[in-house]
């Protein structure tokens, strides 16, 4: 367990996506329409393009480049073109923060 404390800065409404850096990673973190946070690798595992540019459209997250979706739940993906997974981690809220597990790499 690798905990990493992020200052969320302006809070995040449901429906929105975050970038963050944590521990050099580039993290994408989601509140979801009914309020549950999730973290996932911003990176798009089909291109590389960076998925909080993109839209949540319930518990998945659209590319805005090819439209490949990822659950973000389980960070599988969920619809074409995109077909390996992405990572997720833990995340919860502690005030204004995040607390984040990502690993040290
Ligand atoms: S870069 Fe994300 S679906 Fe192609």
């Amino acid at each position: 367990m690798s905990l990493h404390r992020v200052p969320l800065g302006e809070d995040l409404p449901t429906g929105g996506l975050r970038r963050l850096v944590v521990a050099g990673r580039a993290v994408c973190v989601v509140r979801t329409d009914d309020g549950r946070l999730f973290a996932i690798d911003d990176q798009c595992s089909h291109e590389e393009e960076s998925l909080s540019e993109g839209q949540l459209l319930g518990c998945e997250i659209e590319c805005p480049w090819h439209f490949g979706r990822f659950d973000v739940t389980t960070g599988k993906a969920a619809a074409l073109p995109a077909m390996e997974p992405i990572r997720t981690y833990p995340v919860s809220a502690d005030g204004d923060d995040l607390l984040v597990d990502v690993p040290e790499e």
